[in-house]
């Protein structure tokens, strides 16, 4: 069996017997897989991340890692199968430097020192980071928060990386960088982005939702698009039209 992740007919609502803001969503993820999910704001698209790393529970339908069901993992092994980078960093970051913020997890982990410093290097050199570290991430620019929760979750080094928004806020040369470590980074990634242009830079594959239902999940060929995801294609044929009437 080669899928990494199995979603099957999932539903959920915030309010028992309220409206299901992930209404029957169904996908499968392969190992060391790069998917892009699109879609207007309230889609359910932060929900269904959510889900997916374990923080909601309450839901109908299957989510299973490597064949076992994710309500069975425990909350270590959880939280290195399947992580997240929130959408607000602000409810990420809560150590007092950047340097301990990236290395919390890694000594809850038990990774050993040298091991851990060198992870730490690392991600701190990709995202940009290094004259920060002792730093209070409250001090931090929204974007410069952003990398910092980005390289946090990223040194864990999870089974599946799922980010939710994680270009917004980010300056172009910031964007690249990103755009850079993801694509050194081998695991399955799952990427919750506004950014088609983030979204064609780190990925093969589109799942496109509205009003918590799956209405697209394919490759970003020009007919597949212009056929079954319409807004997508309309924005890319935008973006290319306003180039060109800039001479661009
Ligand atoms: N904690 C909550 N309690 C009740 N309703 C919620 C809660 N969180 C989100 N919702 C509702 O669920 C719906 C989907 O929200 P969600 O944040 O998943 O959308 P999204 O696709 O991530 O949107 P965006 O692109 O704006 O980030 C929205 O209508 C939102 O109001
Ligand atoms: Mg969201």
């Amino acid at each position: 069996m080669n899928n990494l992740i199995s979603v099957e007919n999932l539903k959920f609502s915030y309010d028992a017997g309220g409206a299901f803001i992930i209404d029957g969503v169904s996908f499968k993820i392969n190992h060391g897989e790069t998917v892009s999910i699109m879609g207007p704001n309230g889609a359910g698209k932060s929900t269904l991340l959510l889900a997916l790393v374990g923080i909601l529970k309450d839901y109908s339908g299957s989510i299973e890692i490597s064949g076992r069901k994710l309500k069975d993992f425990d909350e270590k092994t959880l939280y290195k199968t399947v992580n997240l980078v929130f959408q607000n960093p602000e409810n990420q970051l809560f150590c007092d430097t950047v340097e301990e913020e990236i290395l919390f997890a890694l000594k809850n982990l038990g990774v050993s020192k040298d091991g851990a410093v060198e992870k730490l290097n690392f991600y701190a050199a990709s995202l940009g980071l290094e004259k920060f570290m002792k730093l209070e991430p409250q001090h931090l620019s929204f974007g410069q928060k952003k990398r910092l929760a980005l390289a946090s979750v990223m040194v864990i080094e999870p089974e599946v990386l799922m980010l939710d928004e994680p270009s917004s806020n980010l300056d172009y040369s910031s964007k690249l960088k990103l755009i850079e470590t993801l694509a050194g980074f081998k695991k399955a990634k799952i990427i919750v982005t506004q950014d088609i242009h983030f979204a064609l830079a780190v990925s093969e594959r589109l799942i496109y939702m509205e009003n918590g239902s799956l209405i697209y999940d394919g490759g970003f060929d020009a007919d597949n698009l212009k056929r079954k995801c319409g807004s997508i294609y309309k924005e890319i044929s935008d973006f290319k039209g306003l180039a060109a009437a800039r001479g661009l």
